[in-house]
């Protein structure tokens, strides 16, 4: 269904009069921020009832209204001359209503309301069926989890659930998928928080020359090296299908093979046979396709007798990976950064935005085995140059909330995190700390107010509590650390002239600690030869990424931003699982 100003630019490019004409719909949001300026008007709106109630006796009918373009609800007046109210009044119905926008008496709370003059569709609600008290309960957003197709409805994508809606899925699978259809929508300030934090993703590197660039969901290098790679294939399910086949129709012997082969033998003597004594073409023919079938079937025997349950190996016992789809091990992609790489050194500044995927078995509120990230890479350009870049792209988003987002994020205030405006507020306008590691450790351990469970040392990897501490307690606003040893951090980080060092940078915020991880890249071919074979890693693999380095080889730095920890820093929420439509994590691919 479009909204008004797209549908009528459609109806005009095309006239299709065998189809039931276009819904010409009108936003509530819309309808809302004109308010009383639109009195008169006569518009379209469509929703889920949150609460209905009949008034007068039984004459008219409140409904309050959302479509989940706002966080806030259209009050709508339905006469009972024009549809029986008791069928538009249960949460969860919903409805297509045309109607005249109208100023509300003095005193009430609404800037508009709408007075219904036609109900054109409506999607019933039975209240009697609800087998469960009415009224609003605090579900927990862990449990929520469990009924993720139905957070959706929720205002937060979390802790407000309609009761009977949740008992139902408690009590009856039927009942639930009754319920999932009926109740009322509410779209998540969640939701909205994020589409935002997308399409300011990509204002902002369009404003700034960046090209998007879709790189592969599928890969067969290893971006971070660290073997945290979900494996594509399809050996398991094709030694099931093989297996099952074999159950049912076994393999032929190799006596069955030798008895195909005699008979072929013989069918091929007799058409020799009848050639020498030049018989009619007609015998000939027939003999030669009972030949052809002999032969046809000694192929198929000796094809299926290869035959064999389980996954293929080769003679040293390793799978026979030559043998599964894409004739080599494939993996789901940790990072697009290599392949954005190639275009980087090519168009100079390219960004990809997409899904990423770690078999980490990490069961903490910070990770997902699928999360999504934003990875811009810049030819010619330095870590210095990297930091300013995450530093302008983390304050645009702040700001970008702050400006387009000022409702959903105030309810996120009332509801989950009563600074996360202000903390918007800070990042946007404060410049990042920027620290190298070395600094920080020496710091961290000159921390007393505070036992940490992990001691740090030179060389370690920063643990979250660290991470935190540095930006939620030295110094209370994003820090960025750079210049990590080379031992905790990836092959393709630039080397520094100390020998000890990379080129790296993580940017840590309040809330969530590291929200980017970046560095320069090493360029240099020989140096970049090594650091793969020092972290044990099989050159193959990356040739092509060497290439980069052998022809026209460049300066070039890039980051990766966790899109769901960004959306945690913004909105407060606490677990990540909860800021993602459909998470995944260990044990949890559901739906
Ligand atoms: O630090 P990471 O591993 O960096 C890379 O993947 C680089 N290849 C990026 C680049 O330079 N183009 O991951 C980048 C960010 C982290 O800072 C973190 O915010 C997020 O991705 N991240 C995760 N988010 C959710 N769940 C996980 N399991 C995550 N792992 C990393
Ligand atoms: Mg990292």
């Amino acid at each position: 269904m479009a909204t008004e100003a797209a549908t009528a630019e459609m109806a005009a490019a095309s006239l299709c009069d065998d189809l039931e004409p276009a819904t010409t719909r009108t936003r509530i949001r819309d309808v809302l921020a004109t308010g009383a300026a639109r009195a008169g008007e006569s518009v379209v709106v469509g929703g889920w009832v949150r609460t209905g109630r009949e008034q007068g006796k039984g004459s008219f009918a409140f409904l309050e209204l959302s479509d989940g373009s706002c966080a806030a609800a259209l009050q709508v007046i339905v006469d009972a001359a024009v549809h029986p109210l008791a069928r538009l009044t249960a949460t969860g119905t919903s409805v297509l209503v045309e109607g005249v926008i109208k100023e509300p008496p003095q005193g009430t709370k609404q800037n508009v309301e709408l007075k219904v003059s036609r109900v054109l569709e409506v999607g019933e609600v039975d209240a009697a069926a609800y087998p469960l008290p009415k009224g609003k309960v605090k579900i927990p957003l862990e449990t929520l989890r469990d009924v993720v197709h139905l957070r959706s409805r929720t205002n937060t994508v979390g802790a407000e659930l309609l009761a009977p809606l949740f008992m139902a899925f408690i009590s009856c699978c039927a009942v639930l998928i009754y319920y999932y259809l009926i109740l009322a929508l509410r779209i998540g300030a969640v939701a909205r928080i994020r589409h935002q934090l997308a399409f300011a993703t990509h204002n902002f590197f369009h404003e700034n020359g960046f090209l998007y660039v879709h790189t592969p969901i599928i890969t067969t290098s290893d971006c971070e090296g660290a073997g945290e790679m979900f494996q594509v294939t399809t050996l398991l399910s094709q030694a099931e299908k093989t297996e099952k086949e074999l159950k049912e129709n076994p393999a032929p012997s190799e006596s069955d093979v030798m008895a195909a082969k005699v008979l072929a033998q013989e069918k091929g003597d007799a058409v020799a046979q009848l050639k020498a004594t030049k018989a009619g073409k007609q015998d000939i023919d027939a003999a030669v396709a009972e030949l052809k079938r002999a032969k046809d079937n000694v192929s198929r025997l000796e094809e299926r007798s290869k035959l064999k349950p389980g996954i293929p190996l080769r003679v040293d016992g390793t799978v026979a990976f030559e043998n599964d789809f894409f004739k080599r091990q494939a993996f789901l992609t940790v990072s697009g950064q290599l392949q954005v790489e190639t275009y980087a050194c090519a168009l100079s500044s390219v960004y990809t935005f997409g899904p990423t995927f770690r078999a980490e078995n990490s069961h903490t509120s910070r990770h997902l085995a699928e999360f999504w990230m934003v990875e811009p890479e810049i030819a010619f350009a330095n870590l210095q140059d990297d930091m300013n870049c995450a530093e302008k792209y983390v304050q645009y988003l702040c700001k970008w909330l702050l400006d387009h987002c000022r409702e959903d994020m105030e309810f996120m205030v009332k509801n989950y995190d009563k600074s996360a405006i202000e903390r918007l507020e800070l990042v946007s306008s404060t410049p990042f700390v920027r620290i190298s590691y070395t600094k920080a450790v020496e710091l961290l351990m000159n921390v007393t107010a505070k036992k940490f469970e992990n001691p740090v040392e030179w060389g370690i990897d920063l643990a979250s509590e660290h991470e935190r501490y540095l930006t939620e307690e030295i110094f209370k606003k994003p820090v960025i650390v750079y210049n990590y040893p080379k031992g905790i951090k990836a092959f393709y980080m630039r080397l520094n002239d100390d020998q000890k060092t990379v080129a790296a940078m993580d940017v840590l915020v309040p809330k969530v600690g590291e929200l980017i991880g970046g560095s320069q890249r090493e360029e240099r071919f020989d140096v970049l030869k090594q650091r793969i074979l020092d972290a044990g890693l099989p050159l193959e693999p990356y040739e092509w990424y060497l290439d980069l380095r052998r022809f026209g080889s460049v300066k070039h730095s890039g980051f990766g931003l966790g899109f769901e920890r960004m959306i945690l820093f913004a909105t407060g929420m606490e677990n990540i699982r909860d800021v993602i439509p459909f998470p995944r994590y260990p044990g949890r691919a559901d739906l």
